[in-house]
């Protein structure tokens, strides 16, 4: 295989384990977290995290770039029987195609990776069956559409903010990718907030979910430097962005008269604080380590892709 085409099916199986992610939490939402069969939902997401996660960091590490896209998920919404029909075929497919491509690669550490991926796609899909007999006649039941009491212009702000918290989590993603080639220490860091902002879309979709509203979850298009210093501060202006959306939030009349919801915004307030002087603490020293340590110009040596960004540098306080 060339390595467009190499690249090119690392990129296919990202997307697919992003779609996964997706489907899996709106059905978890759907469902309720709290329950048994949201649980579930919910730590199978949680492993398809990791399979996105293990993907982009070795796309990251060739140096080249993820696709943030999510692939597509097909699926038959009827029903919690349907859709786990569905589920059991996609991972179905995913066992095969992951067999395949284990076979094709030679780099021992991707093919311990793709062979991964296709053994806990057989979890997966052993998981799905099992639920879809537990569930029995039961499961089969349509969903019935939901009618919520939040008013038009807090389902349209609660919109605006998992597309924006899905944008957080998609950029703050991609930069940890990317950063991961030079062996950065932002890029953990990135990693954790972008599952930080993942747990703040999940109060906005859960509400949205509960008044009968879908979720599409469509691409939002996000940052694309490849410097550290420039990618942190695009992460800390979303993120300050966010923090001001949340605190008028926070004072809105119509959150007041929902106690729960208020204080989940209140949470998301300081939270998302904490996470802006993080980034700018972050920014800072990217920029210090810039400035203080000039990379050599050289033709022949590749410049590290975050300038002189280095540990030593984050260490100096
Ligand atoms: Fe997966
Ligand atoms: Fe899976």
């Amino acid at each position: 295989m060339d390595r467009k085409a190499f690249i090119a099916m690392l990129n296919k199986d990202l997307a697919d384990e992003h779609a996964s992610i997706v489907r899996y939490l709106i059905h978890a939402y759907q469902v309720g977290e709290s329950t048994p069969f949201g649980q579930m939902l919910l730590s199978t997401a949680r492993e398809e995290m990791w399979h996105m996660d293990w993907l982009g960091n070795e796309l990251g590490e060739m140096g080249e770039e993820p696709e943030m896209a999510q692939g597509v998920y097909p699926y038959d919404g009827t029903s919690n029987a349907s859709l786990l029909r569905s589920y059991v075929e996609w991972e179905e497919g995913l066992i095969k195609m992951y067999d395949q491509q284990a076979a094709q690669v030679e780099e021992p550490a991707l093919k311990r990776i793709l062979h991964q991926l296709g053994w806990e796609s057989i979890t997966h899909k052993r998981r799905f069956e099992s639920w879809l007999e537990k569930l029995g006649p039961e499961g089969e039941k349509p969903f019935e559409g939901e009618v919520g009491d939040l008013s038009p212009h807090l389902v349209g702000k609660f919109h605006k903010e998992v597309d924006a918290q899905y944008r957080l989590v998609l950029q703050h993603l991609r930069h940890a990718f990317v950063l991961e080639d030079a062996s950065c220490p932002a890029s953990s860091e990135l990693e954790l907030t972008a599952m930080r902002h993942m747990k703040n879309l999940s109060h906005f979709a859960e509400e949205l979910i509960d008044s009968g509203e879908e979720l599409p979850f469509r691409y939002p298009g996000v940052d694309g430097s490849r410097d550290v210093a420039a990618a942190l501060s695009a992460d800390l202006r979303l993120t300050t962005e966010a923090q001001e959306r949340f605190i008028l939030l926070s004072q809105d009349p119509e959150v007041a008269r929902h106690p729960d919801l208020k204080i989940e915004i209140d949470n998301l307030v300081t939270r998302n604080g904490l996470l802006a002087t993080m980034l700018h603490e972050l920014a800072e020293s990217a920029e210090r380590g810039a400035t203080s340590e000039p990379e050599p110009e050289s033709e022949t040596d590749a410049k590290p892709a975050h300038g002189g960004f280095t540990v030593g540098s984050l260490k100096e306080h």
